[in-house]
């Protein structure tokens, strides 16, 4: 054995420093409020931690091995949960003691030891789908845990129909349809052209699948669906496998490249996909798409720039501040003829993660909630400032690392109809994880119910458990919970209700009743 060290670097200081812990919180403490009776269910979160520090040293906020958080809600009482993803990429470099992968997805840099084991980390977000939990990041498949226990049951493929070697992290379910859609980019490994498309029933079987090339290898982490078509931004992140094995850097910024966007037919063919072209915009998250007429409105946290900083605007470049994603509507008209898309609505504020009431994914909807910077975060690092920046802060709180980690956030709503914002602040120096909606009941209108979100308190070093009126997030939390346990920050999650456990029908999944 020799000792563990992590180099003395931004990336692992604050709340970002490595946790390296599995808790076991059997209830939480109710601090303050009146938690709702009807809320039974399971909230699964992931994240990356930091099992080792990786062979390169320094590294970019979003990578490090993959952790499951599960709050699991019986009639007000609230248990919490933490594990390790012990895929592949744990379990070697467990044995190893030691870290086998190198920077960002870069397979050049493997250690021999790891030369036939995915890099796949896990780290990004969870989905119930076919009647499993499944663990997603874009680069590998997904991991089934159990769920309730958490532990790892391994890769899944769902059961050999999947020939993609990779899977979303943003899989997604059709509230209507009651089924799971997903894609596979650069599908046949890195580098490649491939997308492929699925759809998913309940039970794992595919309904729809369809294959086409990308115009570009790059980046496409996020989608959207409406009821007849799905929706895909190619923006220029793009792969190069030379350049990676050059520079390190799984992506570069390429604005040479303007953004394409693809309209799939759901349940058509390779050959029925319209191609749109616009400026060299980018997006991380997609909000939601809908049909309207001839026309496909396509809801973003667009980007006029590089979205993300860390990856380089071109070899040899230094990572710049990313431009800030502000909530942004494309409108996509399949009449015109002349492959041209529009940015036609902007909704004004700088946010990230944001989520809406998923019964409404696909179809004409009202609110939306997100993390919006708040007043303390921006005197740091500019009024621009973007939660994604991942960078060192220039100018005040120089040095001090922003992301979302570190950065400060509030819990926010924007009434799409209204333009008004209903918005909540936990103090200063804390911030908030991606929010969940969860259905007071499951036919209530849209946005009846509550805003799950876990809060970090940055100056205490612990966190806590919100549940919030999604309507009325000014009024504070209607419960507040004492985790007891630092939570290191998570990218996305999803709510599973008891009864999906038992049905495999995802119970939020009904037909809202003004869906048209
Ligand atoms: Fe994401």
């Amino acid at each position: 054995m020799t000792e563990l060290r992590f180099p003395k670097l931004p990336l692992y200081q604050g709340w970002g420093r490595p946790m390296r812990v599995e808790s076991t919180v059997d209830s939480l403490v109710l601090l303050e409020g009146t938690p709702p009776q009807d809320l039974n269910g399971a909230w699964y979160k992931v994240g990356p931690d930091r099992q080792f520090p990786t062979m390169h040293g320094d590294d970019v906020f979003i990578d490090g091995e993959g952790m499951v958080h599960m709050f699991r809600f019986d009639h007000g009482a609230v248990s919490y949960r933490s594990r390790w993803v012990r895929n592949a990429r744990f379990l070697a470099q467990e044995k190893a003691g030691r870290s086998l992968f190198g920077e960002y997805r870069n397979t050049f840099q493997k250690d021999p030891l790891a030369s036939e084991i995915s890099g796949g980390t896990a780290n990004t977000n969870a989905i119930f789908s076919a009647g499993k939990v499944l663990i997603l990041k874009e680069d590998d498949l997904p991991y089934a845990v159990d769920p309730v226990t958490l532990e790892t049951l391994g890769r899944f493929d769902y059961d050999g129909r999947v020939k993609a070697e990779r899977l979303s992290a943003h899989a997604k379910n059709d509230p209507v349809a009651d089924t799971v859609l997903t894609y596979g980019n650069q599908a046949k490994g890195d580098g490649t052209l491939d997308m492929a498309f699925y759809e998913f029933d309940r039970d794992g079987n595919i309904l729809d699948e369809i294959w086409f090339d990308a115009p570009f290898a790059g980046q496409v982490h996020d989608f959207s669906f409406t009821e007849h078509y799905v929706v895909f931004g190619f923006f220029p992140l793009i792969t190069d496998l030379e350049t990676v094995k050059r520079t390190g850097r799984f992506y570069q910024w390429r604005p040479q490249h303007g953004m394409k966007i693809a309209v799939l037919k759901r349940y058509g063919t390779a050959d029925d996909i319209r191609w749109f072209d616009g400026p060299p915009v980018s997006f991380g998250h997609t909000v939601n798409a809908f049909e309207e007429g001839s026309t496909i409105n396509f809801d973003l946290l667009l980007s006029e720039g590089n979205w993300i900083s860390f990856h380089f605007p071109e070899e040899g470049a230094a990572p710049s501040m990313p431009d800030p994603q502000k909530l942004k509507r494309i409108k996509i008209d399949l009449e015109r003829n002349d492959g041209a898309y529009e940015i036609t609505s902007e909704f004004g504020m700088v946010c990230e993660l944001a989520r809406i009431d998923d019964r409404w994914l696909g179809h004409p909807y009202r609110h939306v909630w997100m993390l919006i910077g708040h007043p303390p975060a921006s005197a740091q690092a500019g009024p621009h400032q973007s939660v994604m920046a991942g960078v060192t802060a220039e100018g005040p709180g120089a040095g001090e690392f922003i992301d979302i980690f570190n950065s400060d956030a509030d819990v926010g709503r924007i009434d799409l109809l209204t333009g008004a914002i209903d918005q909540y602040s936990f103090g200063p120096r804390t911030n908030v994880h991606e929010p969940t909606f969860v259905p007071r009941t499951p036919d209530s209108p849209e946005g009846d119910g509550w805003l799950l979100v876990v809060v970090n308190r940055l100056a205490e070093n612990r966190s806590e458990l919100a549940i919030l009126d999604a309507l009325n997030l000014a009024a504070g939390p209607v419960a507040l919970y004492d985790i007891g346990v630092r939570v290191r920050s998570t990218f996305h999650g999803n709510w599973v209700p008891e009864e999906t456990f038992r049905t495999r029908r995802y119970a939020m999944a009904r037909v809202p009743a003004n869906a048209d």
